[in-house]
Order: structure tokens, then C-alpha cells, then sequence
């Protein structure tokens, strides 16, 4: 590649969209995936880590070195000094927790001197928060589950046009000014629809603004600093939050959550085109879980769960929820590769499926009338009378924690990953084998110390 394709110009002076070391990571099942340990993985060789989607209802967690850190808004490559970390317009910021989860990462000596966040972006407010709580008490049996953390209303007022974002934050008489039009509906519509009481507008003013003067510096227009990366060539890092099947279109609606998960949300939540990014990693458990309602066809609510849930340590990392678990579903993954467009997976936990004398993948639906399908269906309702098709394997007594290559792996868990590429057409370029940075080894050529560039290589199948 010449110096001029690699600026995205070809000699004959027209602008050329140029092989660009951008990879979107993004949650291939319900979320939970480990995305977390992933971007960090990643964010060795990165120079940049942008979370494009959702709000604080994510938790991910990076463990390395003693510590353990459950990041909700900041990106996970914020423990990489060299990275520059950008929570971009696509994200619902509540700065309450924004500003609490920085003040944690400054205690454990964690310099967030390169974090920015999107003037675009939308604020969770308190009233955003107090109104996800009632929705769901209001829906009774149907209720979502939500994380109760404000972002369905946040991205509601968003899609309405009558949301508050960062710039307004950041300019004091601007907030005053927008928030005062906001609680006259808001304090309306929690006082007459749900009899409840609205935080006044002194209450509110107050606590944002000791939050604005925390975050002020950290504001700016971030769709050119995305670009201009993308664009020259450095390696950027896009990490989702939640999963695919919690996608609101392409999940499993209405038990989803409110924004755009999938790797083309990270196109619209950063501004930049799709033909800048050509990989995109899917990262899968190796069995599947999920928390809130919803279907879940290979669900084991059993003995099986329970060893998942016991040896995954299955329960939230922002609402402490067990999480529901259950078989791997092929049907999923095949899914999210064909929504997502992966070009390769993460296959995370593999040591979870460790003991067990049999494991079980599936690999089609039997719908109530016997018909096998093998297509994810766009109704909820038939996903709900949908039974699971199942290969059974051999499973592997031994435990892999410490294996760090495949030629270690024990057969029956090569067997396993092999049978997941057979049943998606997608390769596992990376296979973790415990939460740690370490627990982690990388397949199908590509190398440990530069696996954003050799992803890009794999997508081109180089
Ligand atoms: P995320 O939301 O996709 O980032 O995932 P979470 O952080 O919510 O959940 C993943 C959990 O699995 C965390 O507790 C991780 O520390 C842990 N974890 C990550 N990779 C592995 C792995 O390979 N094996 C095991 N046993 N735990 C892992
Ligand atoms: P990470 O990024 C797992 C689920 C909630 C609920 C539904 C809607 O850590 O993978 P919401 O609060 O978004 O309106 O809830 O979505 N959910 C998640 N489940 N991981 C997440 O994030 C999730 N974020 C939301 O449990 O079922
Ligand atoms: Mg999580």
C-alpha cells in the first residue's frame, strides 16, 4: 500500500476509502459476553477505544494484575496509557455515574487523562431513571427487566427530539434553560400518569452542575477525532455494549434494550461510514446466558444452569442479577455473524464447560407443527414455542485455565470450538480460558502482540 492510499487518497487525487485497522467488538448473544476482557485484549495494540452505544446498564469487566474493574461507560481501553478513550454520540451518559466511576478509576492510580465524551451525546437525568423504574412496575407481568438505569425513557426523549445532551451540560445558563423545559412535561407526566413525585428543579441544577464542572474538560465534538484516526490509518478499537439479540431492531423485541448494539450501530453512534471498518469480532460465551425476560430456547433452568451460572460466576456486573444460562445456540451465532457481518469470533469461558461428561450445541429450531428451522425468527412469540435441535459432543473432564494454545487444548473442547465454526461458517480467532488478560490465546494466524492488525488481515482472508 502506497503512503497516498494509506491518507485515503489515490494518486489520481479522488478521496479512497483505504484498509483501515478498525475493528468493531460486539456482543454476539444477550450481552455478558466478556466484551470487557476482549477490548482490553485488543487495546494492547490500539490507539484508540471508543464505546459507541447504550448507557450504564453495561458492566464490563477487566481483570489483570490483582485488580478487577467493572467499567460501565468508560471504555475498556483506559488501562492502556497509549489509548485514547472516547465515550462517542451514540451513548446515553448518566454523569452521576460517569463522574463516580472516574473518581474510582483516579483512586486505583488510573490517569484518565485521554478519556473524551461526545458533545452529542444524551444525558441520563434523574427523572429518566425514576421513570424506567415505573414503566416496569406498570407493565406488571410483561415486564423487560430493565436495568432500572434510565436508558429506555434517555433514548425516548432522544428519538423524540426533546433530550438533553452533553454541549447543553456543558454550558450552564444552556442546561438551566433546557432542563426547565423538560420538567414542565416531566413533572406533568410523573404527576398525573404515574402519582409521582418530580426532583425539583434546584435539586436537579445543583447536583448536575458539580458534575458538569467534573466532566467539562472531557467534552468536545468527538466525531473528528474518530475519523481522523480512522482515516490515518491508526488502530481503532470500536466496543459495544449489551448484545446482538438485545439489538431494538434485530433482538428480540420488546425484551430489548433501547439502542442500536449491533456493528452497525457503531457506524451511527461514532459518525464515520461504514466503509471504514472491516473487521468485526463477534464475542460469544461458550454456552449462552441472558438477564430480563424474554425467550431463551436453550435455557437450563436445572442442575446444568446451575453448574454455569456456579462456575461463571453468572450473576450481573451492574444489577447483581443471577443470570439466566443455558446451551450454546448456533442459531444465535449464525444470526448475529449475518447481522453483524463477523469476521471472526471470541469464544470466552470455554473453562466454564469444563467436567461435564456431555455438552450440547444447537443447531436448529422445532417449531410446535415439527417444521426444522434453521433462520433466527423476527417474532418473539414463535421464538418463545421454538425448541432447540441439539448435536450433543463429547465433553472434556480436565480444566483449561491455565492451557495457552490450542495444541493444549483436550480434544473434546478442540472438537467443541471446531463445531462451532462448522455451524457458523465464521472462524475463533480468539478463545479465553478465564477473566484474566493472560487466560487468553489467539487462533487462525493471528499474532498476540498486534491482533487489531492481523483481525483486519483475517476479515481480507490474508
Ligand atoms: P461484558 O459485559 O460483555 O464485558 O461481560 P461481563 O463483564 O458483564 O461478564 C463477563 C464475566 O466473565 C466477567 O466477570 C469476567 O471477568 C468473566 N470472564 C471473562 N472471560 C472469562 C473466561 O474466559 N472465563 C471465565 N471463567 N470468566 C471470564
Ligand atoms: P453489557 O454491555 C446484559 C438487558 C436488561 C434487560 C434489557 C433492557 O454488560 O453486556 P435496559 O436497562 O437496557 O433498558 O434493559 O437489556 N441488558 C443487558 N443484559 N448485558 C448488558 O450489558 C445489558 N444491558 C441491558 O437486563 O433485559
Ligand atoms: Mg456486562
Amino acid at each position: 500500500m502506497t503512503s497516498a492510499q494509506r491518507n485515503g487518497k489515490e494518486e489520481s487525487g479522488f478521496r479512497r476509502v483505504s484498509l483501515m485497522p478498525a475493528v468493531v467488538v460486539v456482543g454476539a448473544q444477550w450481552g455478558d459476553e466478556a466484551k470487557g476482557k476482549v477490548v482490553d485484549c485488543l487495546a494492547q495494540d490500539a490507539d484508540m477505544v471508543v464505546r459507541y452505544g447504550g448507557g450504564s446498564n453495561a458492566g464490563h469487566t477487566v481483570r489483570f494484575d490483582g485488580h478487577e474493574f467493572k467499567l460501565h461507560l468508560v471504555p475498556s481501553g483506559i488501562f492502556r496509557p497509549q489509548v485514547t478513550n472516547i465515550i462517542a454520540s451514540g451513548v446515553v451518559v448518566d454523569p452521576q455515574v460517569l463522574v463516580e466511576e472516574i473518581r474510582s478509576l483516579q483512586a486505583e492510580g488510573v490517569d484518565i487523562g485521554n478519556l473524551r465524551v461526545s458533545a452529542r451525546a444524551h444525558v441520563v437525568m434523574p427523572y429518566h431513571r425514576l421513570l424506567d423504574a415505573l414503566e416496569e412496575k406498570q407493565r406488571g407481568s410483561a415486564q423487560i427487566g430493565t436495568t432500572c438505569r434510565g436508558i429506555g425513557p434517555a433514548y425516548a426523549d432522544k428519538a423524540a427530539r426533546k433530550g438533553i445532551r452533553m454541549e447543553d451540560l456543558r454550558q450552564p445558563e444552556r442546561f438551566a434553560t433546557v432542563l426547565r423545559r423538560a420538567l414542565e412535561e416531566k413533572s406533568r407526566l410523573l404527576h398525573n400518569v404515574y402519582d409521582a413525585e418530580c426532583p425539583t428543579f434546584e435539586h436537579i441544577w445543583r447536583e448536575y452542575e458539580e458534575y458538569a464542572e467534573v466532566l467539562r474538560p472531557l467534552i468536545t465534538d468527538t466525531d473528528p477525532l474518530v475519523y481522523t484516526a480512522v482515516k490515518g490509518g491508526q488502530r481503532v478499537v470500536f466496543e459495544g455494549a449489551q448484545g446482538t439479540l438485545l439489538d431494538l431492531d434485530h433482538g428480540t423485541y420488546p425484551y430489548v434494550t433501547s439502542s442500536h448494539p449491533v456493528a452497525g450501530g457503531a457506524c451511527v453512534g461514532t459518525g464515520i461510514g461504514p466503509t471504514h471498518i472491516d473487521a468485526v469480532v463477534g464475542v460469544a460465551k461458550a454456552y449462552t446466558t441472558r438477564v430480563g425476560s424474554g425467550a431463551f430456547p436453550t435455557e437450563q433452568p436445572n442442575d446444568i444452569g446451575n453448574y454455569l451460572r456456579e462456575r461463571g460466576r453468572e450473576y450481573g456486573t451492574t444489577t447483581g442479577r443471577p443470570r439466566r444460562c443455558g446451551w450454546l445456540d448456533a442459531v444465535v451465532l449464525r444470526y448475529s455473524a449475518q447481522v453483524n457481518g463477523l469476521t471472526a469470533f471470541a469464544m470466552t469461558l470455554l473453562d466454564v464447560l469444563s467436567g461435564m461428561d456431555t455438552v450440547q450445541i444447537c443447531r436448529a429450531y422445532r417449531l410446535p407443527d415439527g417444521e426444522i428451522i434453521e433462520q433466527f425468527p423476527s417474532d418473539s412469540a414463535v421464538l418463545e414455542q421454538c425448541e432447540p435441535v441439539y448435536e450433543q459432543l463429547p465433553g472434556w473432564k480436565e480444566e483449561i485455565a491455565e492451557v495457552r494454545s490450542w495444541d493444549e487444548l483436550p480434544e473434546g473442547a478442540r472438537n467443541y470450538v471446531q463445531k462451532v465454526e462448522e455451524l457458523t461458517g465464521v472462524p475463533v480467532a480468539m478463545v479465553s480460558v478465564g477473566p484474566l488478560r493472560t487466560q487468553t490465546f489467539w487462533r487462525h494466524g493471528i499474532s498476540s502482540d498486534a491482533p487489531v492488525q492481523s483481525l483486519q488481515r483475517l476479515a481480507h482472508g490474508g
